[in-house]
């Protein structure tokens, strides 16, 4: 006897018929045709069945603020960090709160439970991290929320910035981040990132810093960033977020630079609608796409994930909380249109960030958590193709949000009276 059964599902790796049983908030059995009852059924015949969306790289404090005080009129990187500075004095915590716990209900109903987030310690009020502190312990029923200690002016260039930081360690963010591009030089980025690993190592946190988003070829702390994990023993502890630099590097270098990054295993997380958007600013044309190099990135054995970054904030107007619309961007600007490639894309906003969180119990395997989202798609590709629509989505083995399935009808002479764009399969026994 299971709490629950999903029937007959398909399996992001490519398996179909298989059923799911759940007891006691974790997963019991995977197998085809399961003998046993479910004290509820869910038929998923020929719908994908994932571990849920997993966003590795987030700002919440600032998301849904759009337009306050105003609108990003350029819609570049600099006047968004100005805006934010203009917004900053402005906000109060219970506003952040509200907006974030909206966001939050947003990203269930888009199947997306987990998020890192980073949160801006560079305010003496340290407004926002009490804020996602207190939104963290709400949202932890339904949502796992990772909170990086963001020094968004810059860990050296703002005065006390170190102390700030610091104190929001032991409020309880969980990560330590950094922003080596945006201090005064390249030397004072380097020694911002020896400084945020070493804090990192004395603490046993893990690392995810804001590096080299930039266009600059010449901006390199990725190499300082792969290079002191390998010093501190912080191997699979480190992320490089961003990194658009990358895209702009000479090949000569990057083919030193990956073998380094593979050695401190170093995660990478693009944005792909974040850099397509705010970089290449300063080009006329040809434009740069300014994402990182994904697929070779990938190709090294590092993992790679791809990120929302912003919804609807001083940086980025648009956005939703749908991973799939993330999956889908990068897919384009990686020009990942080869079959594995597609699915890769799927892997980059489910188990690879989940990964680079350190999740516990995340997968389908028997024991792992029953957090769980049927798609209205047959498999990855198609689910990234339309979007698919999010038809359960379960945590810990109980349904939290239901959404309908995206259905037309038609009214043409001879013609099927619906369409749902998924692709013709044969249906299952
Ligand atoms: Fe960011």
């Amino acid at each position: 006897m299971f709490d629950l059964i999903l029937r007959r599902a398909t399996l992001p790796d490519g398996r179909t018929g298989i059923d799911i049983g759940v007891r006691d908030g974790r997963i019991a059995a995977v197998e085809p045709d399961l003998q046993a009852e479910g004290g509820e059924e869910i038929d998923a015949t020929g719908r994908l069945v994932t571990p849920p969306f997993v966003d590795a790289h987030f700002h919440m404090d600032s998301t849904l603020s759009y337009g306050l005080p105003r609108i990003n009129q350029s819609g570049t990187l600099l006047e968004g960090i100005a805006l934010w500075g203009e917004l900053k004095p402005q906000l109060t915590q219970e506003a952040i709160a509200e907006r974030a716990l909206a966001y939050c209900d947003w990203a269930v109903a888009r199947g997306l439970l987990a998020i890192r987030t980073h949160v801006d310690v560079c305010d003496p009020r340290l407004l926002a991290v009490e804020a996602l502190l207190e939104v963290k312990k709400r949202v932890k029923p339904y949502l796992d929320l990772q909170l990086v200690a963001f020094p968004q002016d810059g860990v050296l260039r703002t005065p006390g910035g170190l102390e700030l930081l610091t104190r929001a360690l032991d409020m309880g963010v969980d990560v330590v981040g950094g922003i080596p591009h945006f201090e005064r030089t390249m030397a004072d980025g380097a020694a911002s990132v020896k400084l945020l690993c070493e804090l990192a190592a004395e603490r046993g946190l893990l690392v995810d810093m804001h590096c080299d988003e930039s266009d600059d070829p010449l901006s390199r702390h990725v190499e300082t960033l792969a290079c002191e994990a390998q010093r501190l023993g912080l191997q699979g502890r480190v992320v490089g977020s961003h990194l658009t630099s990358m895209h702009s590097m000479d090949n000569y270098y990057v083919s030193k630079l990956i073998p380094l990054m593979v050695e401190a295993q170093l995660g990478a997380i693009a944005n792909p609608l974040i850099n397509i958007t705010l970089q290449g600013r300063h080009d006329s044309y040809p434009k740069r796409r300014g994402m990182t190099r994904v697929p070779e990135l990938m190709a090294a054995g590092l993992t790679v994930a791809f990120g929302h970054d912003c919804v609807m904030d001083p940086w980025y107007p648009l956005g939703s909380g749908d991973l799939l619309e993330v999956a889908h961007m990068g897919l384009h600007v990686g020009q990942m249109t080869g079959h594995e490639a597609m699915k890769t894309c799927f892997h980059a906003v489910t188990r690879a960030p989940a990964k680079l969180l350190h999740l516990e119990g995340y997968g389908l395997e028997p024991g792992c958590n029953a957090d769980l989202v049927v798609l209205q798609a047959g498999d990855p590709v198609e689910a990234i193709r339309l979007r698919a629509a999010r038809l359960f989505v379960l945590r810990r083995g109980k349904v939290i949000s239901r959404g309908a399935p995206v259905e037309c009808r038609l009214s043409l002479p001879g013609r099927p009276e619906t369409v749902d764009f998924t692709l013709p399969r044969p249906k299952f026994q």
